[in-house]
């Protein structure tokens, strides 16, 4: 089962010893970073630091360090169980007959069980502190790589709405502590709650914004995934917690933050209020440059009596970013599909910051399938960031990547197998020659058709296998060689 909040799965991870407290101070310039980066390396135990230096708040880091972590909190034996669950409520069997009706009315029934549901009083609400009384110096943010430009909350959690749908986001987007009352707001481009603030902006608004820290682990997760601006991401937290989220009125923004929250900050974002923000040591592994984003004055601190927060370190891959990017590659697959019906499978590799690269498999069915698929996926939400895109044919497993550079290196000829495009990157590439859009590739690595063009020595040749009648005899008798 998913847990409610994020104390409760702490306390879980410490009975199972997957949970390591630091008693000694620790210093949130660079050295957090440090321990963190390395213990994440090393596959370790979630980490909370009893004795933040400047701070009275504990830090949780690492928490959703491992798959393992990640899975128990979400309360699921696997990734797949979520994209079985999807898929099934995408795609409900042809009602036939009463069974069918059933079954249809209880997949619809599943989805209206898990949208957020308003409480009055919320742990969250037992420490108010407004104006003067806000102190963000007080509340740890990490100075993670040294040529940071400062200290930054990487797991504040951003809610907006349009101002003209009045549709709410809720989007994972990092801040830099500027001052005691002030934040920037690192919303990239591409991303909705920049939507929001552009809208707040043209009709020359005040835009609400609330941030919490320390939510229930689902809530956190769905902050970070990829859905459409119309998609609530309160209703996808329900759902893959398999509960509704409770959620509260925040005391001075028209908003709602989850009840079990930790920490929240409101305030009210000034159209046109800005300050240079970073750089940053970001999930490239590179740094991301000074630019001027949002600077949003804090107004109100609500928060449990001893809260806790709950931190994360990005720099080079394998990071924390690792079993959150695996989570949504398998969680979406469903999802995409119903864009894409020609992909069987794929695979985002973290060392592409799941961005740079998306390997595909298809069953390929008329010439030049493959090309179809790299501009549909070039055309796909966020997956229309995706700098490289390999595809290969159905019968090679995407997520092993030994077996596809075999294919990639193999099967291309890079005057005919290769589509070079320009489009739309991400906010962080640091490759293209100018902001914002670039250069992008499609390997064709399936097996080229005569249609296609592929006419030589009497089409492509055959893959070498074992005779399976000698490779079962050799199963049989392996012991007997005694190997
Ligand atoms: C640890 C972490 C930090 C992130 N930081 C940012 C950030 O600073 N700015 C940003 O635009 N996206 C950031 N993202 C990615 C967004 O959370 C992600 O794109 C999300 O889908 C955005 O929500 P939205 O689609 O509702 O805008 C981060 C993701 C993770 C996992």
């Amino acid at each position: 089962m998913a847990y409610d909040d994020l104390r409760s799965f702490l306390r879980a991870l410490d009975r199972e010893g997957d949970l390591k407290r630091i008693k000694v101070e620790v210093d949130p310039y660079l050295e957090i970073g440090e321990i963190v980066d390395r213990v994440n390396k090393a596959g370790g135990p979630a980490l909370l630091f009893e004795n933040v230096k400047g701070s009275p708040i504990p830090l949780a880091m690492n928490v959703f360090g491992t798959d393992r972590r990640l899975l128990k909190a979400l309360g699921l034996g696997s990734y797949e169980e979520i994209s079985e669950k999807i898929g099934g409520l995408l795609k409900p069997e042809l009602p036939h007959g009463v069974g069918g009706l059933r079954e249809a009315f209880g997949k619809l029934g599943s989805m209206a069980h898990v949208p957020p549901k308003k409480v009055k009083d919320a742990p969250v609400h037992e420490v108010v502190l407004t104006g003067d009384q806000v102190d963000l110096d007080a509340i740890p943010a990490l100075f993670t790589w040294p040529k940071d430009g400062g200290s930054f909350y990487n797991l504040g959690l951003t809610h907006t709405k349009d101002p003209e749908t009045g549709v709410r986001n809720l989007g994972l987007y990092r801040l830099q502590r500027h001052d005691r009352r002030t934040i920037g707001m690192h919303w990239q481009i591409h991303k909705d709650s920049h939507n929001h603030y552009q809208v707040a902006a043209r009709r020359g608004e005040r835009l609400p914004v609330a941030i919490a820290f320390g939510c229930p682990p689902a809530v956190t997760y769905a902050s970070t995934a990829p859905l459409p601006g119309d998609i609530d991401e309160y209703l996808f937290a329900g759902f893959l917690q398999g509960r509704r989220v409770e959620m509260v009125d925040c005391k001075t923004v028209p908003l709602q933050v989850p009840a079990n929250a930790e920490v929240v900050l409101e305030g009210w974002l000034e159209p046109g209020k800005m300050l240079p923000e970073g750089p940053f040591g970001d999930h490239t592994g590179f740094y991301t440059p000074q630019e001027d984003f949002p600077a949003l004055t804090i107004d109100c601190v609500t928060m449990r009596r001893r809260p806790l927060l709950q931190s994360i370190v990005v720099g080079r891959p394998p990071t924390e970013d690792g079993p959150l990017g695996r989570a949504t590659e398998r969680f979406f697959l469903p999802l995409l599909k119903i864009i894409i019906p020609d992909i069987v499978d794929y695979h985002l590799p973290e060392s592409g910051g799941f961005h740079n690269c998306a390997i595909v498999s298809i069953d390929k069915k008329y010439p030049k399938h493959a090309q179809k698929v790299m501009h549909a996926i070039w055309g796909a939400h966020m997956m229309s960031l995706t700098k490289l895109i390999i595809v290969v044919d159905a019968d090679c497993d995407v997520h092993n990547l030994h077996e596809v550079s075999w294919r990639a290196l193999g099967n291309t000829d890079y005057a005919r197998d290769l589509t070079v495009v320009e489009g739309p990157v991400d906010h962080l590439d640091h490759s293209s020659y100018q902001k914002f859009w670039g250069g992008k590739a499609g390997i064709d690595a399936t097996a080229k058709w005569p249609e296609e063009g592929y006419t030589r020595d009497g089409g492509w040749p055959e893959m070498v296998e074992s005779d399976p009648r000698i490779a079962d005899r050799v199963t049989r008798r392996w012991k007997e060689y005694g190997l």
